[in-house]
């Protein structure tokens, strides 16, 4: 059976930056867009040219730089907002107007109080479609992708609400933007009135009908969907939700639920590429400063983490038991274990395994009475503090390579040179190195005088005291034949704390090699 698509309307860059608190430059919103055309979204809604210059300027931009989407600009229903948005719009391959009005007798009768638009209600009525007919029939003569929104649609009077659609439709609209502006619906009524409309406007297969949903009562997803389900081939949202008060449908949200339902969205699929979901969530959540809960559905921290003794027992056994989603679908590495006091001794061995370490059976019982006892005063237990458990209580760590001296020379304009002297069993042995910088100079000449070249996978420096003389702590991971090593350093100097870290990394590392070599020795 083929499959109807519903479109993606992506309004992150309008109804999504009117979230409290936030404002993104051209620039930014230029970047996103980028990102949004990678994610594969059918519609970018740019902004309200007629709101501010910004706004104006930020829709001219992307739609002379951004290809492949529909680039849609905002309007009230009025003629110099929608020559404001033509102007902005005039580069745009596929441009799109987006007028609209308040139809709903709470929002008539608040924005429209004035007895110009009418004494009664019936008057005031019929003076706002007269208002919507003529901003479709003057956005017509430009272009011809013209979306109608009907505001409050949710709290509208039904009768009028039909006639209005039938009349923007006979006027040009080629899409009905049916929103719940206040976040009032609820999954079944929403779906139902998308039926509704179906049914009773009868021009209604001249137009899509699309989904416009606020999260107030936190359904604006489920509402989108009740909408998909009854016919609505257009959803509007935004990454992360982000919006105006508890903000809109969430994109990553609407999308994921279509393609891991599709047994129950049978007819229905979407062009979005959904990998680069974790992507867009994170730019958008940088650039409006408004981080992802760990918990957020789809892309939160969380998402594909796992904790407890008997979920991750599960996971390991069949990735399915506690997965609908494939990480990867998403833009995820990969599925984690969070290893908490709740982590049962089958995760912590996993881990373990995954990080180059097999253990015998007393030595997993001790590590694990360790890591319990470590668990519990933390509230998620990483890899460096597995490998600083390991050194402790399975390898003794020998003092192979000791740093006798070190002298660092860097600057403006110089080459970073480093000479070091290393005490062994054997005697000294000395090294002299450049490199890109001091710390690396020192590693390099560390390298030359311990023969040993392990890949450094991560190196952090971090003050652990305040003050001018504060203590630097630094903590470098390095990586050799699968396994992992973290080792750490403290000095006042960070360039000393740093050529410790690494040291002391090396020495784990070679202990580690020798209890290896040594046990398979044992046992052939
Ligand atoms: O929520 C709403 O009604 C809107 C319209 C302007 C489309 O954002
Ligand atoms: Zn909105």
């Amino acid at each position: 059976m083929s499959k109807e698509k519903v479109e993606i309307f992506d309004t992150t860059l309008r109804d999504g930056e009117q979230a409290a608190g936030t404002r993104l430059g051209a620039r930014e919103k230029i970047e996103i867009a980028r990102q949004l055309v990678r994610l594969n979204v059918d519609i970018i809604e740019a902004g309200f040219p007629a709101s501010s210059p910004e706004d104006f300027e930020a829709v001219r931009m992307i739609s002379e730089q951004i290809e492949g989407p529909v680039i849609c600009g905002l309007t009230r229903a009025r003629i110099d907002d929608i020559e404001a948005c033509r102007k902005a719009l005039a580069k745009a391959k596929r441009p799109r107007i987006h007028t609209g009005i308040g139809v709903s007798e709470i929002h008539i009768a608040g924005k429209f109080a004035d007895e110009k638009y009418g004494k009664t209600m019936g008057e005031k009525q019929a003076r706002i479609l007269k208002m919507a007919v003529e901003a479709v029939k003057h956005t017509a003569q430009y272009i011809n992708d013209i979306e109608f929104y009907a505001e409050d649609s949710g709290r509208a009077d039904r009768k009028f609400l039909y006639e209005i659609l039938e009349a923007v439709i006979d006027a040009g609209a080629t899409v009905l933007n049916i929103p719940d502006t206040t976040g009032y619906a609820i999954p079944e009524q929403w779906g139902a009135l998308i039926r509704d409309i179906r049914a009773n406007v009868p021009n209604i297969d001249k137009a899509t009908i699309s989904v416009h949903c606020h999260n107030d009562l936190g359904m604006a997803v489920a509402n989108s969907l009740a909408g998909v389900k009854n016919g609505a081939r257009q959803v509007e949202g935004t990454i992360n939700g982000v919006g105006e008060r508890a903000g809109n449908a969430a994109i990553e949200e609407v999308v994921m639920a279509i393609h891991t339902r599709r047994d129950f969205f049978d007819e229905v699929e979407t062009n979005i590429n959904t990998r680069e979901f974790y992507r867009t969530s994170r730019m958008v959540s940088d650039m409006l400063g408004m981080p992802v809960p760990a918990n957020k559905a789809v892309v939160g921290h969380n998402a594909f983490a796992h904790s407890s003794g008997i979920h991750v027992d599960g996971f390991l056994k069949k990735r399915e038991t506690y997965e609908i989603m494939r990480p990867e679908d998403i833009g995820f590495d990969e599925s984690r274990v969070v290893l908490t006091a709740r982590t049962g001794r089958h995760g912590l061995r996993h881990r373990l395994e995954e990080m180059g370490y097999k253990l015998s059976k007393e030595e997993l019982d001790k590590t694990y009475g360790r890591f319990l006892s470590v668990a519990d005063k933390k509230t998620e237990v990483f890899d460096e503090d597995l490998v600083a458990i390991i050194s402790d209580e399975i390898h003794a760590i020998e003092h192979i390579f000791e740093l006798e001296y070190l002298h660092v020379a860097s600057g403006t304009g110089t080459l970073p040179t480093a000479s070091v002297k290393m005490k062994t069993k054997d005697g000294m042995r000395q090294a002299a190195a450049c490199g890109d910088g001091p710390v690396d100079a020192a590693y390099e000449a560390i390298r030359e005088a311990t023969g040993l070249s392990p890949k450094l996978e991560n190196y952090s420096i971090r003050a652990v005291t305040g003050g001018k003389d504060a203590l630097g702590e630094a903590t470098v991971r390095i990586k050799e034949n699968g396994r992992t090593f973290v080792g750490r350093g403290i000095s006042t100097d960070i360039i000393e704390a740093s050529a410790k870290a690494y040291v002391d990394a090396i020495n784990r590392m070679v202990t580690a090699q020798r209890v290896s070599a040594e046990t398979r020795k044992s046992k052939s």
